[in-house]
């Protein structure tokens, strides 16, 4: 089991470049297996999800090499080229790749098993059961929960869908499932939510890119190879734009990150809460608006989130309630009950984590209230859980002593190498391992 050690920071500085955009890397595997041809990935992220979605892919029966050095070769085998695995393809951690694969399976002619770690078979997989069977998928599942049996199908229908939650993952999956599915499906969303599929798929199937909710996609459409550039995730960008915030004396350029426009609203609530971030050389790639984010310290307070901006800020939320535990004044957050069904109830691991930091905090069932303080040190419990593990080590480079993150082996799977690379930017972060005994 490993652990973080993050100490005081005399402020972060210098150019920075964060792992690939994990959303994105995941796209870029799934779309380019299922194309015609050969698809050539640059920057993507080599965390533990991605690997597992390359994986499954491998042994669905597609050549891919590497990752190596954010290059991955995809021999796409075509829609109905992918072949049935000989055994469960495990997931591990990441909830984007079973979501997503369960909507893209269930088209197959073949049967999958989908199986995860302990967090994961704890995950809410209703949201794309219920659907998918909608569109004639045969799914079993352990009470809602992973592992998945997913009975292959060959064609399914096509489907007219209103979300009841807002979530990116479960769209996907029903896009995915829709490229089987007879005609036209249609997906309907409260809010707006990532719409990376969406565009990864109209540049696969050489459609225009239309940016609308509903999205719709066609069985007919067939997907060809094609070159991604994955941006650097915002999300991990997110953990440096609130260090250098809080910690006075910084002043740092986080480079070629994905602005996606429902992925901003991480910037838009630090500039309400009084961050001064730049958006620099702004810039399209084929799919994705880029730019350079260049954050100095600022002395932040607290706010409501807006309610509408906390769907598109869903990941960053961890972090964010770090800056609102660094600011002056009050941060309410509500409307945020979803993070009670990601990695770990981060609502509850957040909550529990600021008190043992001696921040004034409460819970609600859908948020929290966050009184600004200063951060004591201490140790916190991440859950197994990369984003609270990451969130408590900038923490760590504002508090009055270190914080010890414990349970942070999962940090890998969005961001590996996370301690050296915050470390070169001044958020002393170091890591170590210890048995669960403490020995
Ligand atoms: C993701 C969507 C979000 C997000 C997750 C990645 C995606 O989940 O929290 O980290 O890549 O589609 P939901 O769609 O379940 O909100």
């Amino acid at each position: 089991m490993s652990w973080l050690l993050s100490t005081r920071s005399e402020g972060l500085s210098g150019n920075l470049t964060v792992p690939g955009d994990k959303s994105i890397s995941h796209r870029s595997v799934i779309l380019g297996s299922i194309a015609e041809g050969a698809s050539h990935i640059t920057g993507i992220l080599e965390g533990d999800d991605v690997v597992a979605t390359v994986s499954a892919f491998r042994k669905l029966g597609v050549q891919i090499t590497g990752p190596s050095e954010g290059e991955l070769v995809i021999n796409g085998v075509g829609k109905d080229g992918l072949s049935g695995p000989t055994e469960a393809l495990d997931l591990g951690n990441s909830g984007t790749s079973m979501r997503l694969l369960c909507g893209l399976l269930s088209g197959q002619r073949f049967n999958t098993t989908l199986v995860g770690d302990e967090s994961l078979g704890k995950r809410p997989m209703r949201r794309v059961i219920e659907p998918l069977s909608q569109m004639g998928a045969q799914i079993e599942s352990a009470d809602g929960c992973a592992p998945l049996f997913i009975k292959g199908q060959g064609a399914l229908s096509s489907i007219d869908y209103r979300l009841p939650v807002a979530s990116a993952q479960v769209k996907s999956a029903l896009l995915l499932a829709g490229l089987y599915g007879k005609g036209k499906t249609t997906v309907f969303e409260p809010v707006l939510t990532r719409d990376h599929t969406e565009r990864m798929l109209a540049a696969f199937s050489s459609n225009p890119f239309k940016k609308t909710n509903p999205c719709e996609v066609f069985d007919s459409w067939s997907l060809k190879g094609q070159r991604i550039e994955v941006p650097a995730d915002i999300s991990s960008a997110a953990f440096f734009l609130v260090a250098a915030s809080l910690i006075p004396r910084s002043d740092l350029l986080l480079l070629n990150v994905g602005i996606n426009p429902t992925r901003e609203a991480v910037l838009k609530i630090l500039g309400l809460m009084g961050a001064q971030i730049e958006e620099i050389n702004r810039r399209e790639n084929a799919l994705e608006p880029v730019c350079d984010l260049r954050v100095r310290h600022s002395a932040l307070h607290g706010i409501d989130i807006p309610p509408d901006l906390v769907a598109n800020a869903i990941d960053e939320l961890p972090v964010l309630s770090i800056a609102a535990g660094g600011a002056k004044g009050l941060t309410r957050l509500r409307g945020a009950a979803e993070l009670r069904v990601k990695e770990s109830d981060r609502i509850a691991a957040m909550v529990q984590g600021l008190k043992r930091l001696s921040i004034e905090v409460e819970e609600f069932p859908d948020g929290m209230d966050i009184v600004g303080g200063v951060f004591g040190e201490g140790t916190v419990e991440s859950h197994g859980d990369h984003r609270i593990a990451m969130a408590f080590a900038v923490a760590g480079g504002v508090a009055e002593g270190p914080v010890k993150i414990l349970n942070a082996d999962n940090v890998k799977t969005s961001f590996p190498n996370f301690s050296r690379t915050a470390s070169q930017a001044g958020l002393l972060v170091t890591e170590g391992t210890e048995s669960i005994s403490g020995g």
